[in-house]
């Protein structure tokens, strides 16, 4: 049989968990027709022990140049970040015309149509279901299974850290601090927790379902952001009175004026089926014609979860399924027209 060799650039928590579930789960994933090999690693710190087998595996210091080395087929890029090393190690991978894997919203909500044009002009693909609500198959979702339905509404819980600081400063009465502190622990935040805090990933996600749903570019700074730093133990107990919890919710919707998109605190019901999702649980609905309403409801934040849809995207590879990353050609995406703000 045919090996797919991966380069796996960066070994953080997700990193990690996608070296062990291949190891754990290459006799079945062989049956793809490919045998998958992780042949190349690089982080930045070398000394760190993650308690992986590396043995045979090369060691690149340099992300950009395990991109562009001859024993790797496929980038797995796991940095994360807009710019930097993920920016540039991606643009060499696809320009080397290697496919490449990525878990990046932040790098695919800023520059996901010119990454995406650069993927189609080497005739590769670019995989990126890991971007949004870990585990759940929401891209799948979104660029197979409804082809056929008019989208008029995409909204969910997309950040695992804040709903986990958010169930718990409620149920259990924590302080703020204490709560990220341990979704910090469990590997929920982002390297930099103001990512999650103030919205920006919620943001960045959205935009990616945003384009997925109503065919456009990406749009990262077309969503209006506010995060739930501001939100205190009291707020809680006051939406918990009235018979509300508050979520951070990411809505995108299409309007007369243009599409909205935004990410701010909200109370909803407490009977409502999404004020039910409590801790790193994700949630999504779509809204659509034939359909009507559909929820996505599932693990949206940690390694497990992550590499699960990081490994399903490999594993559409090694079987010869490509799709276009956005579910329709790079060419044929335009920004959308940005709708004036209402809030709600
Ligand atoms: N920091 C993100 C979250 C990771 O908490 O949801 C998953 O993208």
């Amino acid at each position: 049989t045919q090996e797919l060799r991966l380069g796996i650039a960066g070994l953080g928590t997700v990193g990690a968990s996608v070296i062990r579930m291949i190891a754990r789960r290459g006799e079945a994933l062989s049956r793809t027709g490919m045998t998958i090999r992780v042949t190349a690693v690089s982080a930045r710190d070398r000394s760190r022990d993650r308690g992986l087998d590396l043995s045979g595996v090369t060691w690149f210091d340099d992300p950009v140049a395990l991109a562009r080395s001859g024993e790797v087929d496929c980038v797995v890029e796991l940095i994360g970040g807009a710019e930097g090393a993920a920016k540039r190690t991606v643009e060499a991978a696809l320009a080397a015309g290697k496919p490449v894997v990525t878990a990046n919203k932040a790098l695919l909500a800023h520059h996901g149509l010119a990454l995406a044009r650069a993927a189609e002009a080497s005739g590769v693909s670019l995989a990126c279901e890991a971007s949004v609500a870990g585990g759940i198959p929401v891209i799948k979702v979104l660029r197979e299974a409804l082809a056929g339905n008019a989208i008029s509404r995409v909204y969910g819980i997309l950040n695992g850290t804040c709903n986990y600081i958010l169930s718990r400063m409620e149920l259990e009465g924590l302080t703020f601090e204490a709560c990220l502190k341990d979704a910090q622990a469990l590997g929920y935040a982002e390297a930099d927790p103001t990512f999650d805090v103030e919205g920006f990933d919620t943001a960045h996600k959205l935009a990616i379902l945003t384009s997925l749903a109503f065919g456009t570019a990406p749009d990262a700074d077309g969503v209006s952001v506010e995060g739930i730093s501001a939100i205190t133990p009291l707020d809680l107990r006051m939406a918990d009175e009235l018979g509300y919890r508050i979520k951070l919710l990411g809505v995108a919707e299409a309007t007369s004026a243009g599409i909205e998109q935004r990410v701010h605190p909200t109370m909803v019901p407490k009977s409502s089926a999404i004020a039910q999702v409590m801790g790193v649980t994700n949630a999504v609905t779509i809204d659509s014609d034939a359909l009507r309403e559909l929820t996505l409801i599932g693990p949206g934040a940690g390694g497990e979860a992550t590499a699960s849809a990081v490994v399903a995207d490999i594993a559409d590879l090694a079987a010869g399924r490509t799709a276009p990353a956005f579910g329709r050609p790079a060419t044929a995406l335009a920004p959308p027209a940005r709708a004036e703000m209402q809030r709600h």
